[in-house]
């Protein structure tokens, strides 16, 4: 197996990916087969991932698990899959439906991202409506900024859409302060989180991110800045990373969402091994798009993850 990886800096895929690894070694342990995985990053870089894939089907691999760069611009690695005929599992940047039908042996796997927005957004309803000194200036509104992730990706948008829409579903008033682009990181998180609060100072009640490393990062900019506990808003994030779980159980995160890699790992490796071990009636019965569940997780469920 031939793993492309979009970039080697990302929390959630190195681990995602560590789990691919071990759950293909234990499918191959059960079914007496040899397995081998090599992983390649391509350091954000569209063309060099092309250049990454061409190398592991020239090295012999039977399946490629392609991270994509930019996930409009799959067109060169299906063409160089087709070529060999080897399948195609993309995994958590989700191609475009067309660019899924351009061949009968691509597939995805990956969560519903409208889901992950909703979750949150129930998540971030239910600690307001409890809690109602989170309305610090007493106006009646949640006054939030939001963390995001890459522009163009669709965990980034529609997990703020979705957030957010339903936040107002649940009676939540809300005015939007702001908002920085984070691309998913930690460091960059911190900066933009930076900004916002010189921008709104301790207006700010609601800090709603993308992702875990980021809404990690806007905390530390209130940690760098010296805020008073008083001043910093709940936070939510989404994947439930080791250190996202571990700030829901010290309550620095008001809660995540649980992104399910062990569940996505072990769909990659059960397609990987019916597409290179079964016969072709079997193969023609996989679905192409697959999609693990989210799961909301608070300071009260944390211990079971
Ligand atoms: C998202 C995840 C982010 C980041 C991104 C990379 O699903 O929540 O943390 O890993 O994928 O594509
Ligand atoms: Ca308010």
């Amino acid at each position: 197996m031939g793993i492309a990886r979009y970039d080697k800096n990302d929390t959630f895929i190195d681990a995602l990916t560590s789990c691919v690894k071990e759950e293909v070694k234990k499918i191959g342990a059960e079914k007496d087969v040899e397995t081998m995985v090599t992983i390649k990053a391509a350091s954000d870089s569209q063309r060099q991932q092309n250049t990454q894939v061409k190398e592991l089907l020239a090295a012999g691999c039977n399946v490629l698990c392609v991270n994509l760069v930019d996930r409009t611009d799959p067109s060169e690695i299906i063409e160089q899959a087709k070529e060999k005929n080897v399948p195609v599992i993309f995994f958590n940047r989700e191609p475009v439906k067309e660019d899924l039908a351009q061949w009968e042996k691509l597939y995805y796997v990956g969560g519903d991202a409208q889901e992950s927005g909703v979750l949150q957004g129930e998540l971030a309803a239910e600690t307001i409506l409890e809690n109602p000194n989170i309305d610090r200036n007493e106006d009646g509104k949640i006054q939030y900024v939001v963390l995001e992730g890459e522009p163009g990706h669709q965990d980034a948008i529609i997990r703020t859409e979705e957030a957010v829409e339903t936040l107002k579903a649940s009676g939540v008033q809300l005015e939007k302060l702001g908002y920085g682009i984070a691309n998913w990181g930690r460091a960059q998180a911190e900066n933009r989180m930076i900004q916002l609060i010189n921008q709104h100072q301790n207006k700010i009640e609601l800090v709603l991110s993308n992702n875990d490393d980021m809404a990690l990062g806007g905390l530390d900019a209130y940690t760098k800045l010296n805020r008073t506990e008083s001043s910093i808003p709940v936070f939510f994030g989404i994947d439930g990373t080791t250190t996202g779980l571990e700030a829901v159980r010290e309550g620095k995160l008001a809660g995540t969402v649980y992104n399910d890699k062990e569940a996505q790992a072990k769909m990659i490796a059960k397609l990987a091994a019916t597409l290179s071990l079964a016969d072709d009636k079997e193969i023609q019965q996989l679905p192409q798009q697959n999609y693990a569940p989210y799961a909301k997780v608070t300071p009260e469920n944390v211990e079971e993850y």
